[in-house]
């Protein structure tokens, strides 16, 4: 596995590839990885000739300086699970290397047909346009067949399916095919995140409950509204001490609107276990 940190160097090893015809699976990541990356990366692994992650904590996306500077980094540890997993290439640049200075500080923007304007999108304004300026400047470096992503993050997953789209009507990303990912668990339900480094063991028993939670309300669905079942859902975990629900939205899985109805909804939450913010989904 080799570990490189230039757009040149990357761009060299690609062209290489493609001059040969394999097919390139792509796991965009920010590191502190997780057995929800490490299933990521086996799909990329087995479905792909070549297998590329990136480890690079985008400083774009983050509305909060606080968020960004307490996210968890550890490289030498995240490449040696990738190592084992039988990864080809890291790719692990700087800002600098990903950004200029004016690129750091202007704001980038793009049409999200106003998937952007509910949930994190309201919560973290200008989130998405970060995600979005590093994920297509990283596809146009690593060009991928194929690009391999998780449902945890429900909203983050249709903007980009919307913004390839978009893109390939233009051309860009030639065949690139998205690759959705179901989410990742641990025994007690708990959803895999790099954010769960930053909870203690009691709190982490604490955030259980979200999951708890997440899955009674699909017992409560069958003979309730979806308002009833929302405002039940922020009251159970409320109701527990360390928990305050920043947002629960039932919405249908492709506009990401609000719905008053069960045909295709998804309930996403964002809650805080303490100072840590997390997130977790369920289809309906
Ligand atoms: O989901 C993430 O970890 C990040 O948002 C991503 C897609 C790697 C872009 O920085």
């Amino acid at each position: 596995m080799q570990i490189i940190t230039t757009k040149s160097e990357l761009t060299r090893q690609v062209s290489a590839c493609m001059r040969q015809s394999k097919t390139i699976g792509f796991v965009p990541t920010m590191g502190a990885l997780h057995a929800g990356h490490a299933s990521l990366v086996q799909c990329a692994v087995a479905e792909n000739d070549v297998c590329v992650v990136s480890v690079f904590v985008n400083p774009t996306q983050f509305n909060n300086k606080e968020d960004l500077e307490k996210y968890p980094r550890n490289i030498n540890k995240d490449a040696e699970l990738l190592a084992d997993f039988g990864v080809d290439f890291v790719f692990a640049p700087t800002p600098e290397e990903m950004y200029t200075q004016e690129e750091m500080q202007q704001e980038f923007s793009f049409d999200f047909a106003g998937l952007d304007l509910v949930m994190e999108g309201k919560m973290r304004p200008g989130h998405f346009n970060g995600v979005v300026q590093v994920v297509s400047r990283l596809f146009d470096l690593v060009q991928p067949t194929r690009a391999y992503f998780g449902e945890k993050d429900f909203q983050q997953l249709a903007i980009i399916h919307h913004m390839v789209e978009r893109s390939s009507m233009a051309g860009r990303f030639g065949e690139l095919k998205i690759v959705d990912c179901p989410i990742v668990r641990e025994a007690n339900g708990l959803a895999m995140s790099s954010r769960n480094e930053r909870l203690s063991e009691q709190s982490k028993q604490t955030a259980v409950a979200i999951s708890q939670t997440l899955f009674a309300s699909l017992e409560w669905a069958k003979n309730a509204s979806v308002k009833e079942v929302q405002q039940r859902v922020i009251d159970t975990i409320n109701a527990v001490d360390g928990l305050e629900v920043e947002y629960y939205e039932i919405v249908n899985k492709d506009t990401l609107q609000p719905t008053d109805n069960w045909d295709n909804a998804v309930g996403c939450v964002t809650v805080y276990c303490g100072p840590v913010r997390l997130i977790d989904n369920i289809r309906y």
